[in-house]
């Protein structure tokens, strides 16, 4: 979602504003702004579009102070305006506010500010009730501390802000949305992720819910809602969180599929004692939930069909979201294994708060071991997969997918034993050569609408393959389990039709087979992704001939490259899909 900034320092802070807000503007592209605190007042620039653009027309780097917030939006609340952007200031234009999240009682709030108190709204946002919120409570106790105080009381939802005062302070809030304060001799900075921190700082504080820092002349102070002094943990992050680059590539989705063949090799490895302990609380626990939203569920589905075959262990699969609907069922000695790249997505903490209160075992895999998900467990694995930018997971679900074989490998003592450099060098093989993927993408880039067919294990994949179009590429895409084609969308087949069918040559071979007959009979084309040639395929993707276990591992990978280059081929910026953000932190 949005990306929120707050810098204090010795220096001009706008160049770094501006360099942070590039570099996390993953998390919500549709305008940005800054605010930065000069001598006598504060200037706000902001408008619509991406970072580089509006910088270019606004020239937000150029302002001097050396106090500043700024913000990447992804609207939620209004629509997408310059009116809109962030920074939102108070009607005396004394206090800024950069907000992530949600006032879910922002209505009440405002109406109440217009009446009782002569505000003037000049957005319809939900955020621009904070800074106004904030400015009358000072007004009353002239203490920013006792401000902050008061303001939270008033708020209801999940949220995360930094407010710049006229008077210098700066404050950052957090109930529920990520806020990390980066420390260095020069510099404090407030940021949602620490993809913005700069090079100079790698020391920071993960605030908790509830918390909020003071910063002012240098030094800051973190309290609780009630105000009582918090205490903090210093982490130090590592360096490849903080200079991320596209290298030589043209875009981040491209680098992180290439880089597939690496990553697939060092899935989990970070810590072989994480592996263990979860194995474990799986092994001691009568029933486990796994747990994710989008990619993330779709790795949750596979867990299903793994954990069964191979470890004869009953799992259900709950989408995130719907985990308040479903949470009755949830039995005494359950484990509840919570997916999620980010690890800050809200639907996700949401349903690890479900069955924490329905005593379930919170075990989590995420990416970034400082995330709330990971703070939330009693034990999480990380993906080890280095940052991942693009919109679209990619690198992220083949290294979720492999962990998760770990699990069943261990689970089943060792029954699986498997070799991930088999693993890699299939990536090698498929990825060197592209040239009849980027034929394909060609010659379908006008299509409307695309199925992805596959069976048992392979269904969560074709699930995942038409995400991953439907994503980056805007074509309705659809993910079917090939058996379930009879029992109606065949009624959508006809001689337009692109059928991709997931097909090696494994159990669901020759069922397959029949789902590509019943649509070679309405017309419609086939794209088969198997190690076998069909005299019915119009297109074959060929994948390397691997041990039979092994092809979910790897026929996504021509499912990524298809999403991929079909959004080149459409003109489609595949980083930075529209009304998308990387990590989900609204519910
Ligand atoms: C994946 O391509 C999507 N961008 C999206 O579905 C994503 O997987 C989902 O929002 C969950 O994110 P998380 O893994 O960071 O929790
Ligand atoms: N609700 C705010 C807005 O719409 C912030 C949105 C967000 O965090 O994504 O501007």
């Amino acid at each position: 979602m949005c990306s929120i900034l707050g810098l204090s320092s010795y220096h001009d802070v706008a160049p770094t504003l501006v360099k942070s807000l590039k570099k996390m503007e993953y998390r919500g592209y549709d305008s940005v702004g800054v605010a930065i605190k000069n001598e006598s007042d504060i200037s706000v620039r902001k408008g619509i579009g991406k970072v580089n653009a509006v910088n270019d027309n606004l020239h937000m780097s150029e302002l001097s102070g050396h106090t500043g917030i700024g913000h990447t939006r992804w609207a939620t609340h209004g629509k997408v305006t310059a009116e809109n952007a962030h920074p939102h200031m108070c009607n005396t234009d004394s206090i800024g506010v950069v907000h992530n999240g949600i006032i879910e009682n922002y209505v009440e709030l405002r109406q109440d500010l217009e009446k009782n108190h002569g505000i003037i709204f000049k957005s319809s946002t939900d955020t621009e009730v904070i800074p106004n919120l904030l400015q009358i409570h000072l007004e009353k106790s002239h203490d920013v501390k006792r401000a902050i105080m008061d303001t939270v009381q008033k708020l209801k939802g999940h949220y995360a802000f930094v407010a710049l005062f006229k008077t210098g302070e700066l404050v950052g809030v957090r109930n529920h949305e990520p806020l990390i304060l980066g420390i260095s001799s020069n510099d404090l900075l407030l940021t949602s992720d620490v993809v913005g921190l700069p090079e100079n700082i790698s020391s920071v504080i993960y605030l908790e819910n509830n918390q909020f820092v003071i910063i002012d002349k240098h030094k800051h102070e973190i309290f609780d809602f009630d105000g009582e002094v918090a205490q903090f943990v210093v982490k130090t992050i590592p360096k490849n969180y903080q200079n991320i680059t596209k290298g030589s590539y043209a875009y981040f989705t491209e680098k992180e599929i290439f880089e597939q063949p690496k990553t697939i090799l060092v899935a989990g490895e970070e810590n072989d004692y994480d592996l263990k302990k979860i194995v474990e609380f799986i092994r001691d626990s009568d029933y486990v939930y796994v747990t994710g939203s989008g990619t993330s569920y779709h790795i949750a589905v596979i867990a299903k069909y793994l954990f069964s075959r191979f470890a004869e262990k009953k799992v259900e699969h709950v989408m995130a979201s719907e985990m308040k609907y479903s949470s009755r069922y949830i039995i005494p000695n359950s484990t509840l294994f919570a997916i999620s790249q980010s690890g800050e997505s809200a639907d996700i903490l949401e349903s690890v708060s479900i069955g924490k209160k329905k005593n379930a075992k919170i075990l989590s895999m995420i990416n970034s071991k400082n995330s709330a998900l990971a703070r939330d467990s009693i034990s999480s694995i990380g993906l080890n997969c280095g940052p991942e930018i693009g919109v679209a997971a990619t690198k992220s679900f083949t290294s979720q997918m492999a962990i998760l074989y770990k699990i069943a490998d261990k689970l089943c003592d060792g029954c699986l034993a498997i070799d991930f450099k088999i693993v890699s060098d299939a990536y090698t093989k498929m990825l060197s050569n592209t040239s009849k993927i980027q034929e394909l993408a060609k010659s379908i880039k006008h299509i409307e609408n695309l199925f992805v067919i596959g069976r048992g294990i392979h269904y969560p994949i074709a699930k995942e393959g038409a995400l991953k179009i439907k994503e980056i590429t805007y074509i309705h895409a659809e993910g079917i389990a090939g058996g379930e084609l009879k029992h109606g969308p065949l009624a959508l087949m006809d001689s337009s039709t692109y059928v991709i069918v997931i097909n090696p040559d494994d159990d669901s071979y020759v069922d397959n087979a029949s789902s590509v007959n019943e649509i070679k009979s309405r017309d419609a084309k086939v794209i088969g992704i198997s190690n076998k040639p069909d005299p019915n395929y119009d297109y074959w993707i060929q994948i390397p001939t691997i041990r039979e276990d092994l092809y979910p591992l790897i026929e996504i990978i021509p499912l990524q490259l298809i999403s991929y280059y079909l959004a080149l081929e459409r003109g489609i910026d595949p980083d930075y899909p529209k009304n998308l953000a990387k990590s989900v932190t609204v519910k």
